[in-house]
């Protein structure tokens, strides 16, 4: 039997999903979707890496494909051959897919450096958001429509992200956004998406602050942001706050906002070498994070960026300095599970 078949009842990724809560320390008595991110080129040329994410996933992501960069090759033109191709797998694999991501200041076409003014940036905004979720209307759960919208490190008085969207428009991008997707399909979760909010240091703290300033912001003007996206790409060698994650997802809970885990995987190039003990930490990092949320609330769904070490984008920014490869993701190089695939079917309930 697939790992991903012990999950029945097939997936309950709705925009305000209320699933039992989950006593302290206990893993969840329901089933939590589990997917990854997937790379088009991978999925066409690699049948190992499918059949992992069939065996594994009820729930799949494009790890670029639905971004602007390969969206819009230019103003005129969408290209969505990426975005229905892994649709169509998730189809034929009894999966759902969620999209990534509307808005976001990186992976930008070329041509998008040339709009200028507050009225230019929100019709590229507007008729980006429609076009694409209108395209999946209804066939998508789920989108991150925000993502990264939190300055590096933030200040009080500056707490938002430069970028094409704040410059233009400045921070009410964010409710027109949520607002354009909401319209566009109102059956869709609709998500803001942020990294390093889970640990204990001080910047973390304050980003993970800042990011509930905009949520609450939003509530109070009733723009229709249902969840927060936590990334997940865990720095190893930072404790995670679990007090601080418990306090916040409490925080959005009592605004009526869920969470999810989107795109987790633990950074582990200041890990120890052996790869014994550094699988143990990733585990016991992934364990402390998903504790936390689950303390307070279950997440409508929990993907990591990536099934395989084998696709993994941390050496891009975080190799190891001892030459050896990075290990952030469920199942090593050759699909073989490890803790960390063990920790997530715990708490998806599939353990
Ligand atoms: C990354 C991809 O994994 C890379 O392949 C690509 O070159 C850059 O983008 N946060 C996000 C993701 O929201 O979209 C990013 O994905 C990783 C950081």
């Amino acid at each position: 039997m697939r790992r991903r078949d012990l999950m029945k009842g097939g997936l309950a990724i709705a925009a305000q999903a209320v699933l039992p809560m989950a006593s302290a320390g206990a893993a969840p008595q329901t089933k939590i979707p589990y997917g990854s991110a997937v790379r088009g080129d991978a999925l066409v040329d690699d049948p190992d890496y499918r059949a992992a994410l069939i065996e594994h996933c009820n729930l799949v992501v494009p790890e670029g494909g639905l971004k602007w960069d390969t969206v819009r090759p230019s103003e005129d033109r969408f290209e969505f051959y990426e975005g229905d191709k892994l649709l169509a797998f998730a189809d034929q694999n009894d999966m759902k897919m969620r999209g990534h991501t509307l808005i976001w200041y990186a992976s930008m076409p070329d041509w998008t450096s040339s709009i200028r003014g507050k009225s230019a940036t929100e019709k590229a905004l507007g008729k980006h958001i429609d076009t694409v979720v209108g395209h999946y209307k209804g066939k998508l759960p789920s989108w991150d429509v925000i993502n990264e919208a939190i300055a590096e490190k933030p200040t009080k008085s500056d707490y938002l992200r430069p970028s094409l969207w704040l410059d233009n428009m400045g921070k009410t991008y964010i409710d027109t956004a949520f607002r354009r997707a909401a319209a566009a399909d109102p059956s869709a979760q609709l998500v803001i998406n942020e990294y390093d909010i889970e640990c204990v240091d001080a910047r973390s703290k304050a980003r993970r602050e800042a990011l509930l300033r905009v949520v609450r912001d939003l509530r109070d003007r009733d723009a229709p942001v249902h969840a927060v996206g936590f990334q997940g790409h865990l720095k190893g060698q930072l404790e995670i706050d679990k007090e601080g994650v418990s306090s916040f997802v409490a925080e959005l809970k009592a605004m009526d906002v869920d969470v999810l885990v989107t795109e987790l995987d633990v950074i582990d190039n200041l890990l120890p070498a052996d790869e014994t003990l550094r699988d143990e930490a990733i585990a016991g990092r992934v364990t402390d994070l998903l504790q936390a949320v689950f303390d307070v609330a279950p997440p409508t769904a929990i993907l990591t960026w990536g099934i395989s070490d084998k696709y993994t984008w941390v050496p891009m920014y975080f190799t190891r300095d001892d030459g050896s490869l990075n290990r952030p993701l469920p199942l090593d190089r050759n699909y073989k599970v490890k803790p960390l695939m063990q920790v997530i079917d715990r708490f998806a309930g599939r353990s």
